[in-house]
């Protein structure tokens, strides 16, 4: 047996090599971009969960000019939306003594083990976009995260005040499983529709933060509805809400119109859609998490201060009246 690749599966490229190739890009991935050692410059590695939604390819990219702008050497690892991958980057990044590592944690679990190993080494862990469930806080030295429980209910209000009293079902599409904005944003918004009888949920599944994947399951929720009213539809992030509604078009709804529509994040093509009339809501979250992650690392290493253990961004409600505006402006930045 290969000690790098693993037990070859039969007729070349299996499960287990294309995993152990999946792994050794990911490491690759991280290695790419570093400087010299010695170069005086930073160095910070970035454990990036995927590029799964547009909020998270302008994550990355706001990253990279956050990082530029400082001078700052950054090396990015796609993780493909996989824990193990992201875990392995980590490994990569203390390997290399890296002077801070950022990490976006694809699920809240599981994180301690690695946590304790960048410890050892002394390098900080600062977390962005979601958060962890660990014992040992002081394992990560900050998060620069916007609070999700507020994102869900900032929509469930919109959506109680929309349904005006009259009755409401609606179709919810979660994030990532065990992932923590998937989690708190279900929270906020079931919070928010229990203050009043006439909203409630009446289907529920992971759409796992993707437009082909929340598509699908909007077209089996259609199927099942059997031709019931459907009032609402709540996305926890805008690229599945832009799924559904190619779902819900193309059996004859009209999202925007007929059916009222609540995500999260605040991409160009919610706006777009809105601009369309297909869309009416939106909850934004700013894409600039490296900004704040970065100066927070730059600052430790200049004071050994440690930083309050949360530094939240804000999160605002966009409806139709700003969309042109919004879309405009926006178009530019991602
Ligand atoms: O963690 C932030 C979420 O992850 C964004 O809302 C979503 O678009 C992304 O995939």
């Amino acid at each position: 047996m290969d000690l790098m690749t693993g037990p070859k599966t039969k007729g070349g490229r299996g499960p287990m090599k294309t995993k152990a190739l999946t792994a050794l890009a990911v490491v690759a991935l991280a290695l790419v971009g570093c400087a010299k050692p010695g170069d005086g410059r930073m160095k910070v590695g970035f454990a990036q969960i995927g590029s799964e939604s547009g909020w998270r390819a302008a994550e990355t990219n706001t990253a990279k000019r956050e990082a530029a702008s400082r001078n700052i050497d950054l090396s990015i690892a796609d993780a493909q939306q996989r824990q193990e991958n992201e875990i392995r980057a980590m490994r990569a990044f203390i390997a290399q003594r890296v002077d801070g590592i950022l990490l976006a944690p694809v699920v809240s679990t599981g994180w301690d083990g690695v946590l304790e190993e960048a410890r050892a080494a002394k390098i900080p862990v600062v977390l962005m976009d979601r958060q962890i469930q660990t014992e040992k806080p002081d394992l990560y030295l900050s998060s620069v995260a916007a609070d999700s429980v507020h994102e869900g209910q900032i929509a469930g209000d919109w959506l109680v005040r929309k349904a005006a009293g009259k009755p409401c079902r609606v179709l919810e599409l979660q994030g990532t499983v065990g992932a923590s904005v998937a989690i708190d944003r279900k929270k906020g918004f079931d919070e928010a529709i229990a203050k009043t009888a006439n909203v409630r949920i009446v289907r529920t599944q992971s759409g796992d933060f993707t437009r082909s994947k929340a598509k699908e399951v909007m077209e089996s929720f259609v199927k099942a509805e059997q031709g019931q009213p459907i009032c609402a539809v709540f996305a926890h992030n805008d690229d599945m809400m832009i799924g559904a509604i190619q779902a819900l078009e193309e059996a004859g709804l009209k999202p925007g119109q007929s059916v009222l529509t609540i995500s999260i994040d605040g991409v160009p093509d919610i706006f777009k859609a809105m601009v369309d009339g297909k869309a009416n809501a939106t909850v934004e979250l700013s894409p600039n998490m490296a900004g704040p992650a970065l100066d927070l690392l730059i600052a430790y290493k200049k004071t050994g201060k440690v930083p309050p253990k949360w530094i939240k961004t804000q999160s605002k409600l966009y409806e139709p009246d700003t969309a042109q505006a919004e879309y405009d402006r926006r178009k530019a930045l991602y």
